[in-house]
């Protein structure tokens, strides 16, 4: 499975933090914000990425990032000339994917929780395997293909894409209807910026009209999924983080967070070097010169990590 991370917008709610530079490339703490959905398409084991961006900041993230070999990836970078939409990342990435499924991350969407691993994998497992049409008669579980999306309850989910579903018995979450900035959610569940497509999801995106605020939404993308009864949610407990960096106090709060629980335990949360290593891209000697590489703590904890082995 391939992975894209859309880090486009002009992220208006930060002004004037953001009018002269990209919010996905701002300190969440100690890194980078875009290392958090990197870091999660690391975890569900994707190693070759998209990166698509605004002709003014695509070239920032290049220069962070690179082509990936560094932490054993292959990153790529597309211009999105007009913001107009998640969905387009499907338009703008159809070479890149080349008729295979996908994983769609937003460059502000951060999660850190347990058994996160385990369930990225599940959702690449669930839709990867074979071509994806309505398997009606086999039981729903059996059935492979489709897209993966996930729900998160939170006090206000107007701002967000809403999931409504019931429970079916033998086959779990059964999605009911999604809603993009509902006035009036019909649930408490807002869906993350975080989706998993089958192979089809270009040729949909493809076809997708635009909405009244004039975009091509990614939740209208998710209805056509819906419509064919192969979109699945998975709900995060309520004792994961999904985090939040749309102004400057969810933004300092993140941080916060983040620096929390860093310094308690002593692990870095999102630390694209250390994935790398731990999911055996990169080398204990190559993690060792990276670290040496940084002045910082951040360098300092590469090496202590490759010194110690595990
Ligand atoms: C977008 C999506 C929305 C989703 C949210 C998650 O909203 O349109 O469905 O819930 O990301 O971050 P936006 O950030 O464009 O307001």
């Amino acid at each position: 499975m391939k992975g894209i991370i859309l880090a486009g917008g002009s992220a208006t709610r930060l002004y004037p933090l953001s009018k002269a530079i990209s919010k996905q490339i701002m300190p969440v703490y100690d890194k980078p914000m875009i290392y958090y959905p990197l870091s999660t398409l690391m975890l569900a084991g994707i190693r070759e990425v998209l990166v698509i961006s605004t002709p003014r900041d695509l070239p920032m993230f290049e220069e962070l990032l690179g082509d990936g070999s560094r932490i054993g990836m292959k990153l790529s970078y597309k211009v999105q000339n007009v913001p107009n939409g998640l969905a387009q990342a499907f338009v703008l990435g159809k070479d890149f994917l080349n008729g295979e499924p996908g994983c769609l991350i937003l460059g502000d969407n951060m999660f850190y929780g347990q058994h996160f691993g385990r369930m990225l994998k599940e959702a690449v497992a669930t839709v990867e395997s074979g071509k994806s049409t309505v398997e009606s008669q086999k039981s729903k579980e059996e059935s492979r293909g489709g897209a993966v999306i996930f729900g998160y309850e939170v006090a206000d989910p107007r701002a967000y894409g809403v999931v409504e579903f019931k429970e079916v018995t033998g086959y779990g979450l059964q999605v009911i209807g999604l809603e993009e900035k509902p006035a009036e959610p019909k649930s408490n569940y807002a869906v993350p910026g975080l989706y998993f497509y089958d192979e089809t999801v270009c040729e949909k995106a493809a076809n997708l009209q635009p909405s009244a605020r004039g975009e091509y939404e990614i939740t209208d993308l998710n209805k056509l999924y819906l419509a064919e009864g192969t979109l699945r949610v998975k709900l995060f407990s309520r004792g994961f983080a999904w985090l939040d960096t749309g102004n400057c106090d969810s933004l300092l709060e993140a941080g916060n967070f983040i620096a929390t629980i860093q310094n308690r335990q002593g692990f870095y949360v999102s630390c694209i070097e250390e994935i790398a290593w731990r999911n055996g891209w990169i080398s204990t000697e190559q993690l060792a010169l990276l670290g040496k590489e940084m002045k910082t703590a951040y360098g300092r904890y590469l090496e202590r990590l490759a010194a110690k082995g595990s």
